[in-house]
């Protein structure tokens, strides 16, 4: 296969043409961003960390019946994947209290959630990614009623199967982001699943494993990276 030219480049990872349209090309890089790009910085080898975890959780989760636009490794910091029309709704799921839930709410973090908390937003850059629920989704058509109760269905499918491959792993999934595409028709989980769009504890100390480190200049961004990937490397 080809990498033909860039036709996208995000906070965290370029996308490339390839000479199959159906595919395309991803490359994951060390740009680290958060608070809707007003903070910039770089993460060493994180493009390698979150491509590999990506591509373990697809393949978990692809394992399992859920449908991704996972395709194959091409190297420490590159992917296939299929080629999808993003649809422009964020999904994030949440278990225990973190983040801007804590504010929206008032409830400490790491509060337990006694259920499972769905939350969507507005994939929009210049709005700065604002939160909207099914009505909004509805009005805007950003995707239809049959789409949404299938990515609900399966966002929550994923939490079950994630939470219970992290365990042994000594963390906790706290939060996480999703998007989904449409792909010859069908809606399939697109994006990442790395510790940039997740929130990951460990289950005994607490330590935060992710972005938050970066987020909130706690130090060891680096090394909580690896961390993850050491531990799913041994799951
Ligand atoms: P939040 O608490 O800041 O709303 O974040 C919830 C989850 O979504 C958390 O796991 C981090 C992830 N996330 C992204 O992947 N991209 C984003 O732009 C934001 C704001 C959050």
């Amino acid at each position: 296969m080809q990498k033909l030219e860039m036709i996208y480049e995000g906070k965290a990872k370029k996308v490339y043409r390839t000479d199959n349209p159906d595919l395309f090309w991803v490359e994951y890089k060390d740009d680290a961003t958060a608070f809707n790009g007003q903070k910039k910085g770089t993460i060493d080898n994180k493009g390698i960390v979150n491509n590999k975890v990506s591509a373990l959780f697809f393949e978990l989760l692809e394992s399992k019946g859920i449908p991704t636009h996972f395709v194959k490794l091409v190297n420490d910091r590159e992917m296939i994947v299929k080629a999808l029309e993003i649809i422009k709704v964020e999904v994030v799921v949440r278990n225990i209290v973190a983040g801007s839930l804590a504010k929206r709410v008032g409830l400490p973090e790491g509060t337990i959630l006694p259920k499972t908390v769905l939350e969507y937003y507005y994939k929009d850059d210049a709005l700065g990614d604002p939160l909207i629920n099914a009505s909004h989704i509805a009005a805007l058509d950003l995707a239809t009623p049959e789409q949404m109760e299938l990515i609900k269905e399966t966002a929550l499918q994923v939490n079950e199967i994630m939470r219970d491959y992290l365990a042994p792993a000594n963390i906790d999934l706290i939060d996480y982001k999703l998007e989904f595409g449409v792909h010859k028709g069908e809606v399939i989980l697109g994006d990442e699943i790395s510790p940039d769009t997740c929130r990951f504890w460990d289950k005994t100390t607490k330590e935060k494993l992710d972005k938050d480190r970066f987020r909130r200049d706690l130090g060891n961004v680096e090394g909580a990276y690896q961390e993850v990937l050491r531990r799913l490397s041994l799951a």
